[in-house]
This record gives structure tokens, C-alpha cells and sequence, in this order.
């Protein structure tokens, strides 16, 4: 497959076009941002360990069937994804409490909640991506009240699926964010990317953050943690 022209570049990956007009070629990059990229800072090493992250992730949601856009990984930051158009609407599901759920409401961190909670954002820069009704996405023409229901479905099986996987893994799923595409069929499909960029991971036994707040919270020594990720993913691979 040819990489083509440069078809959009967003804050951690650029897409290209390629000969075939319903694929494209995403690249991972090293950058990293925060808090709607006030905070920026580039990592060399980061875009390769989302790539491979992100690639074994969809791959685990095509043996589980989540339709997504994956196809291939073919190089170390690079993949083949189907082209999609991106929903303006991205999906958090939360197991646990934390982030800007307890900025937000004044809950208190790090209770598990009874069940998971799903929260609509509109994926809007300028706006900050607010927290939004289903309503709004509906009524709004953001999605569509088929595609809020399938997105909610398909968050709360990625939830189960993605934390039994990580809790062989020692590690504790604590949140994470989704953000859904529509193909050319108008078929909706699970997109972007699924990584410590998008999730939290925490250490089941010492808690240690293993994601993107070890940068947004200057914890320091971001790219072990993501290589800790990977080396626990890639071990479990080889088994
Ligand atoms: P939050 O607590 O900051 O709202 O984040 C919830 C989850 O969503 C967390 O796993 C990080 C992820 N996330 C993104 O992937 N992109 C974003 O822009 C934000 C704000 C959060």
C-alpha cells in the first residue's frame, strides 16, 4: 500500500491518504499533548509504543467482535486502518473515579463505582470538548439516536473486554476514551486509537500510573510506563 498525501494531522497521529480511496494510513506520532494541548512535548519512542499498543488492542476487538477500522500494522509507526468518517462525539467510560469526573463534581478519587459510567463529549478544540447530553449529539445532528445506542453498547463491552485483558496484566483498567467513525457503507465502526494516551492504566499492586498522567501530572518517566504497557502486552502475546 502507497503513503499518499497528508490527509490531516491531529495532536498524537496524521493520517494519509493511499491508493485505495477506503483506506489510509495513519501514522503515531511522538508528540504528546495535555489539558487541550496547552501542554505540549514530544517523546521519542511514545508514537512506536502506541502504535504497536493500539494494533494489539484493535486486534484483540476484531477476535471479540467489536467492528473497528483496524486492518494491519505495517511498520513500527504505522498502520492500515479503514477510512471513516470520525463522529464528532467521543465516549468516556469510567470504572473508577478520577480525572476530571472528580474536578468536575467534587467526587472523591479513586472509588470504584458500582458500574461503569458512560460520558458523551463533543470533540470540539475551540470548545475544550464539553461534557454533553445524548441529547445534544441527537438533537445537534452530532450522531444519530442508533449510533448513541450502538456506541453506548459497544463502550460497555470494550469496558468488560479491555478489563479482563489488562487484569491479567496486574493492571487495573480505570478509564478510557472512544471515539467512533462511519465507512463508506455508512457501517459505524470502532476508531482512532486505544493506548496510554486514551486510557488509564494503574498497577493493580502498587498503583503506579502506567498512561499519559504521568505527563499531564509531571510524574515523570513517561516512556517507561508506556514500555511497561507494551512489555506486559507483548509477553502475554508470545504466551
Ligand atoms: P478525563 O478524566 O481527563 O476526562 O479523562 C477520561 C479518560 O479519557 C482518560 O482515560 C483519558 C481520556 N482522554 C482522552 O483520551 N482524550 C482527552 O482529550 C481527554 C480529556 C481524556
Amino acid at each position: 500500500m502507497v503513503k499518499k498525501e497528508l490527509l490531516y494531522e491531529g495532536k498524537a497521529k496524521k493520517m494519509y491518504k493511499t491508493d485505495d480511496p477506503n483506506m489510509i494510513i495513519v501514522e503515531y506520532k511522538n508528540d504528546l499533548t495535555a489539558f487541550n494541548a496547552l501542554k505540549k512535548d514530544s517523546i521519542e519512542g511514545k508514537g512506536s509504543l502506541n502504535n504497536a499498543i493500539s494494533a494489539s488492542l484493535f486486534e484483540y476487538m476484531n477476535e471479540n467482535g467489536i467492528p473497528n477500522h483496524f486492518i494491519q500494522k505495517i511498520d513500527d509507526t504505522h498502520q492500515i486502518v479503514k477510512k471513516v468518517r470520525i463522529l464528532p462525539v467521543e465516549v468516556v467510560v469510567r470504572n473508577i473515579t478520577t480525572g476530571t469526573l472528580c474536578k468536575r463534581l467534587g467526587i472523591e478519587e479513586n472509588i470504584r463505582l458500582p458500574r461503569p459510567l458512560i460520558e458523551f463529549y463533543y470533540k470540539n478544540d475551540q470548545l475544550g470538548d464539553p461534557l454533553i447530553l445524548e441529547d445534544h449529539a441527537e438533537l445537534f445532528g452530532w450522531a444519530t439516536k442508533e449510533q448513541i445506542s450502538f456506541m453506548k453498547e459497544t463502550s460497555l463491552k470494550v469496558n468488560t473486554l479491555m478489563s479482563a485483558y489488562f487484569d491479567t496484566l496486574n493492571i487495573i483498567l480505570v478509564d478510557f476514551k472512544l471515539e467512533f467513525g462511519v465507512d463508506a457503507n455508512g457501517t459505524i465502526l470502532l476508531a482512532d486509537e486505544m493506548s496510554p494516551d486514551t486510557c488509564r492504566f494503574w498497577d493493580k499492586t502498587t498503583m503506579k500510573k502506567l498512561d499519559k498522567d504521568r505527563f499531564r501530572k509531571d510524574l515523570g518517566d513517561v516512556l517507561g510506563a508506556y514500555r511497561e504497557i507494551w512489555r506486559r502486552i507483548s509477553e502475554k502475546e508470545a504466551n
